[in-house]
């Protein structure tokens, strides 16, 4: 039965490329490779890392591309230009999300910040956002959870190297802090560290690693429908089960919350909303604003500090300037706090030339055009979905001289255009998160070197590697060396 299922829908696939493939709108599109195979066009190209593959192709194919993912048409750029028209020029045609199947439920039905078309109640959310989560005014309420979480790790790290280098890992120390980080904005609670093994813990820290494998991933069903209809690989079926599970803990979360007025954590002040707009700020809206804080505000920034600390390990050069820098501006009789970092260029370049080489969403964030238009004198039509290789601008050679290599002096007295630096996104869908991010990775960056002498295990060098995962994680965990100074 399945089988005739699974021709019928077939049939009805090829039957729709077809019509599609003679229309006027899909005539002009961007160059595509002639390796597309029946039914599932380009699919089969896609191995991990992604954005290697792309930017191979686009070697090739030139700066702008497409290729057909089953059903849907996809157009990848991978030049400051192009991105350039992408979000200037086409900025509102561009500003929706494709509805993958992941939107509809961490998404909560696309009612989400990340996964909502662009419409007025996205618009809402981020007005909402940019006033109550990530403008400085409430991010400095937070000030003191980050600097407490940013003391435990130095503390702990510092227990076993007072006398002598201890060996850290240092990825899975990393996302604790991050988590616990996000938490306590959010809910005023830690999850992660020695002391939290009450349930709740527990069954978060149960709860994060399932979300770390199906956040950001799209199911096959995404690009042939056929296969959800069929329910291949229970995919859809798992992830409802799993959502289900998070969802009840953050209705649990909340319920906690409700009438709490005089605490300050996003969810209180969320809840406040609620009382005054009931219709408009529902639990949904809240536990999606949860979700993202949780999916789209912790990974991101904790391989970005791993990632810079391994390239500071391969750079000894560099990291003793950065150590330099903060000695003179913050000295070594207090820990360096978040007012210090705009007196520590230095360490801004660093972090700027790390998310330039590493940057967490290499591809950004998938985009979908709510309407025809043309990119680079191609016709891109309604529909399509829109990849941004930032990963492949930051390394061309025609745009940065000796791309490949770790020189944070390059950023030394310019201004990079944003077409050609874009570890946040450009235009509307950006990051409203970056300002809260480069606090994070600035003050863990800047106290760890100010705190601890580091160096590798070996002689080798530290394997620069990307691995498979969401925000570009190390294909190796970090281990270094570290021995608590002073
Ligand atoms: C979107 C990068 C941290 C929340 C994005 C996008 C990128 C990005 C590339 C997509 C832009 C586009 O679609 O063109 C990063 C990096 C981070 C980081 C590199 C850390 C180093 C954060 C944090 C938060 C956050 C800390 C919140 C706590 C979001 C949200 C969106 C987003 C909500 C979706 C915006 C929308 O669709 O309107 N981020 N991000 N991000 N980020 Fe971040």
């Amino acid at each position: 039965m399945e089988t005739i299922w699974l021709y019928t829908a077939l049939s009805l696939v090829i039957i729709i490329l077809s019509l599609k493939f003679f229309s006027t709108r899909h005539r002009n599109l961007p160059p595509s490779p002639t390796l597309a195979l029946p039914v599932i066009g380009h699919l089969h190209l896609l191995k991990p890392p992604v954005h290697r593959i792309f930017c191979n192709l686009s070697q090739k194919y030139g700066p702008i591309f497409s290729l057909q993912f089953g059903t849907r048409l996809v157009v990848v750029v991978s030049s400051p230009s192009l991105v350039e028209e992408c979000f200037t020029k086409n900025d509102i045609v561009l500003a929706n999300r494709p509805r993958l199947l992941i939107g509809k439920y961490l998404g909560y039905n696309y009612t989400n910040m990340v996964n909502s078309p662009y419409s007025d109640h996205w618009r809402n959310l981020r007005r909402l956002g940019s006033v109550e989560i990530f403008s400085a005014g409430r991010l400095n309420t937070f000030l003191s959870d980050r600097k407490d979480e940013i003391k435990r790790l130095v503390l702990k790290l510092a227990d076993n190297s007072r006398h002598d280098f201890a060996k850290v890992e240092m990825k899975s120390r990393l996302a604790e802090l991050s988590f616990n980080i996000i938490m306590r904005m959010v809910a005023g609670k830690r999850y992660f560290g020695e002391d939290e093994d009450y349930d709740e813990a527990k069954r978060f820290r149960g709860l994060i690693k399932e979300i770390a494998k199906s956040s950001g991933v799209s199911s096959p069903g995404d690009f042939l429908p056929v296969l959800r209809w069929i329910g291949y690989q229970n995919f859809e079926k798992n992830l409802a089960k799993f959502f289900g599970k998070m969802d009840a803990f953050l209705e649990g979360l909340i319920d906690e919350h409700r009438g709490n007025k005089n605490d300050n954590t996003m969810i209180d002040h969320l809840l406040s909303f609620q009382e005054s707009q009931p219709e408009y700020y529902t639990d949904q809206i809240i536990k999606g604003i949860i979700m993202i804080m949780l999916t789209a505000g912790t990974d991101t920034s904790s391989v970005t500090i791993e990632w810079a600390l391994s390239l500071l390990l391969n750079h000894p050069e560099v990291l003793e300037k950065a150590k330099v820098e903060i000695e003179a501006q913050v000295g070594s009789d207090r820990l360096i706090d978040e007012h210090d970092l705009s007196n520590l260029p230095y360490l801004h370049n660093i972090i700027l030339e790390t998310l330039r080489l590493f940057p967490a969403a290499p591809m950004l964030v998938p985009h979908e055009s709510s309407a025809d238009c043309k990119i680079g004198g191609y016709n891109i039509p309604r529909g399509t979905m829109l990849l941004v290789n930032a990963w492949a601008i930051h390394r061309d050679p025609n745009v940065w001289n000796d791309p490949t290599s770790f020189k944070p002096e390059r950023f030394e007295g310019i201004e990079v255009e944003p077409s050609k630096l874009m570890p946040f996104g450009m235009g509307r869908r950006s990051c409203p998160g970056s300002g809260l991010a480069q606090r994070v990775v600035g003050l863990t960056l800047g106290s760890l070197i100010q705190s601890f002498d580091w160096k590798r295990i070996s002689e080798e060098k530290i394997d620069l590697a990307e691995g498979k995962g969401v925000a570009m994680p190390k294909v190796k965990p970090l281990e270094a060396m570290c021995k608590a100074r002073n």
